[in-house]
């Protein structure tokens, strides 16, 4: 058993000037306070208001599961950036790498004048996902960048044109990838013409599935080779793209067994399976890819997020002959592994060997599902408890008997969430129906931490359910 990382005191090693941040929730002023909010009312003139912001509290310092506020405020951060810190932000062995490489060089463009930090990494990748077979890498500076690549690489092998997305997935903001994301606001909203060739159906999504759960993995199946039958063909069809646990579209588990098949059917039909992994790879569903847990091997499998510990870097993964088929010079960019984002990764998978984040990964499972568990026996808004690891959410409902318990509660998500801002403890939405509340701790947070945070949020059920 791996120990509570952070609760014998505060993490030591980064933060060398400021002193090591203290893992106690603290308010020391109302949320926001008066330093964020002058900060904010900059922001607000001087950066686009497309740009959104979840919680204006502007961040100083963060370490383990706290993030501290210009104002002093420690918040316990149940969000990792969006999945990102999952090693814990400024991860001593990521800050020493950074630093290290930092002062030997910061740029030569890969294409240009190659470096060892490039090659290890991919190495790394091409070791730690799954399969056995002989793999190659190529990396990018974020997630979205990440799906385009595949996406090129999968029609550059197979010849053919179309892909195949599903319902509720995020891939992205680019303009491929707003295509193949599912939801449209704030997402797509305005933002077409989309580019064309993108395919979308039903996911497996169990607590939504029509005829109930228990038909969800047999029906979503035959509906997804039906519709790509008569709809794209398959001998069109380059790749399926999927998240083997969705993310921004409110962390569906799809049943056991429904991407085993979606796999199958695809080396059937000469189709690729992109595993998109950018938001549960890297130890943080309690394998170090998603897929695992199902056994699947994809073809390609994208990676960004929480492989550099919080610096800006993305991966496309998969079998050699399919990498290898691109022409010399179709894939790359002038950023792409950047060598500094690059040693912040090897820092970062190193500290997840090193410090078995799987295994705190499956620890953090066992003590949300314990308490998410008593809270929903106490409020029935709370419809649906789902997602694997460090990875968990709650979906809210209205609740009750009849028909309509189903109904999405998007408000009480929003006053929910609200609550636990203004308590100090971050937590994010998810879901199409913006009715999920989802959890991604650091996977450095000590249990006491978490506990803390899981008070507030019973506490933020009492106050508005
Ligand atoms: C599954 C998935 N794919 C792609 C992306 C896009 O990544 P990025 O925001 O780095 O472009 C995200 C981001 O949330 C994601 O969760």
């Amino acid at each position: 058993m791996t120990t509570s990382p952070t609760d014998a005191g505060p993490v030591e090693g980064a933060h060398l000037k400021a002193g090591p941040v203290e893992q106690r929730r603290i308010l020391a002023t109302a949320i926001p306070g008066p330093r964020s909010k002058l900060l904010h009312q900059r922001k607000v003139s001087a950066v686009s208001a497309g740009v959104g912001t979840v919680l204006p509290v502007y961040v100083e310092r963060a370490g383990g599961g706290i993030l501290v506020d210009v104002d002093g405020n420690h918040l316990i951060d149940f969000g990792s950036g969006i999945a990102v810190t999952t090693v814990g932000s400024s991860a001593p062995r990521v800050v020493s790498a950074v630093q290290t490489q930092v002062e030997d060089f910061t740029h030569t463009c890969f294409m240009v004048t190659p470096y060892e930090e490039y090659v290890a990494v991919c190495e790394r990748l091409n070791e730690l996902t799954p399969g056995d077979g002989e793999k190659r890498s190529a990396l990018f500076n974020s997630g979205s960048e990440a799906v385009e690549n595949a996406v090129k690489i999968a029609r550059v092998f197979t010849g053919r044109t179309a892909i195949v997305t599903f319902d509720h997935a995020y891939h992205g903001r680019t303009n491929l990838t707003m295509a193949m994301t599912a939801k449209n606001m704030p997402y797509k909203q305005g933002f077409g013409p989309f580019a064309g060739e993108i395919y979308r159906v039903p996911m497996a999504y169990p607590y939504r599935w029509p005829t109930g759960a228990e038909h969800c993995a047999d029906e979503a199946f035959e509906v997804f080779v039906s519709q790509v039958h008569t709809q794209v063909g398959e001998q069109n069809t380059a790749a399926v793209v999927i998240e083997p646990i969705q993310g921004e579209g409110g962390f569906i588990v799809p049943p056991a067994g429904y991407l085993r098949r979606i796999a199958d059917w695809c080396a059937e039909h000469g189709i690729l399976l992109v595993a998109d992994e950018i938001q549960t790879g890297f130890c943080r569903t309690g394998d170090w890819f998603a897929c695992e847990h199902e056994g699947v091997v994809p073809d390609l499998i994208t990676t960004a997020k929480g492989i550099a510990g919080g610096l800006p870097l993305a991966a496309v993964t998969g079998r050699a002959d399919v990498m290898d088929s691109v022409h010399g010079g179709g894939l790359g960019g002038t950023y792409g592994g950047n060598p500094v984002a690059c040693a912040a990764a090897l820092g970062a998978i190193e500290t997840m060997q090193a410090e078995d984040l799987c295994g705190r990964a499956r620890e953090i499972e066992a003590l949300f599902l314990r308490r998410l568990r008593a809270l929903a026996d106490k409020f029935d808004v709370i419809g649906d408890i789902r997602g694997r690891g460090a990875m968990l959410a709650i979906e809210l409902v209205t609740g009750g008997d009849g028909a309509s318990s189903r109904t999405p509660n998007a408000a009480l998500a929003g006053a929910v969430n609200a609550y636990c801002h203004s308590q100090g403890v971050v937590t994010l939405t998810a879901g199409t129906f913006g009715n999920v509340i989802r959890f991604l701790p650091p996977l450095s947070a000590g249990d006491r931490l978490l506990h803390e945070g899981l008070d507030v949020l019973e506490q933020a059920f009492a106050a508005r359910a």
